[in-house]
């Protein structure tokens, strides 16, 4: 059987989380393709649609923003529709959310986006690492390990469910209530966050990390100036990867000893 990941990650967390999958997957003798929809994969869409023709599921994985799915998950999930059709037979789909400190709405979202498709939701996780927003607080490795640890487990056994074909819809209940309250705000300020990034001039050694990781291609220079646009979906990629930490936030040069960045579990 061959088990097809579509995923975006930010900064790294959703990354992992569908790599271990895709190891127990093997493990278990079973075929799992990975595929990035950073606008740097460049998938077309006769791919798109031979990867869901061939594989026997479909997983769809991404980091929960304001409760809710990242735009540039949206917006694939929109494509894929637009893609597909209605598929002659229904096919399993599995999400995977990851999140810091309250999930919600994502499988809902996601259930509402497929509908109609014969992409038909069958398992659902939320696996808990940790926030890679701006903070000035070092990272808890010790709870992250603990969260990882966890979250092995349960793609273990997410693994165990997608090959046997069991239903697994979990953990995303006793959360909605928080996440009913951050849904509301953080859609705006993700729309507009692209307006608060700037670039320290007197920090930056114009070697273009950004520009070349940014997933949505929303990072230009031109001239002396870098150029944020709308399609950013808020990663937090540019802020976090820029070697020197020269991506400013509102105006603010955060300094990397003070507002440690954040490169993913393995980092
Ligand atoms: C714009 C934005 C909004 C976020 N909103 C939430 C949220 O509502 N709830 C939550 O638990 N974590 C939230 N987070 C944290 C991420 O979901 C979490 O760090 C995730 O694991 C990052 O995955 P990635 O490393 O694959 O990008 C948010 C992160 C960003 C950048
Ligand atoms: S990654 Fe940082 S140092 Fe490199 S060009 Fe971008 S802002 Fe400048
Ligand atoms: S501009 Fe920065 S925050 Fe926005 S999508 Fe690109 S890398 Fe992510």
């Amino acid at each position: 059987m061959k088990y097809t990941t579509f995923y975006f990650s930010g900064t790294g967390n959703t990354r992992w989380a569908v790599s271990e999958l895709a190891k127990f997957i093997q493990q278990k003798g079973h075929q799992a393709e990975l595929v990035s929809i950073d606008k740097g994969a460049q998938l077309k869409d006769e791919q798109i649609r031979t990867i869901v023709t061939d594989s026997d599921a479909i997983g769809f994985a991404n980091p929960i923003y304001g409760g809710d799915i990242p735009p540039i998950m949206r917006a694939f999930l929109n494509r894929v529709m637009d893609l597909i059709g209605p598929l002659p037979s229904q096919k399993n789909t599995y999400v995977i959310n990851t999140y810091g400190y309250a999930n919600a709405f994502g499988p809902q979202e996601t259930q509402k986006l497929l509908a109609g498709s014969g992409l038909t939701l069958t398992a659902y996780v939320n696996i808990q690492l940790c926030n890679n927003v701006t903070s000035n607080k070092p990272l808890d490795r010790a709870k992250l390990a603990k969260r990882m640890e966890r979250g092995c487990h349960e793609l273990n056994h997410l693994a165990d469910c997608l090959i046997a074909g069991r239903k697994r819809i979990k953990g995303h209940g006793p959360q909605l209530l928080i996440g009913a309250m951050i849904r509301k705000k953080v859609p705006e300020a993700i729309a507009k966050f692209y307006q608060t990034l700037g670039v320290d001039g007197a920090t930056c050694t114009r070697c273009m990390v950004c520009i070349k990781n940014c997933p949505t291609g929303s990072i230009r220079q031109q001239g002396d100036q870098f150029i944020f646009s709308s399609g950013c979906t808020a990663c937090m990629r540019c802020y976090n990867f820029c070697p020197t930490g020269a991506i400013t936030i509102d105006g603010v040069v955060a300094n990397p000893d003070k507002f440690p960045r954040y490169q993913g579990p393995n980092s």
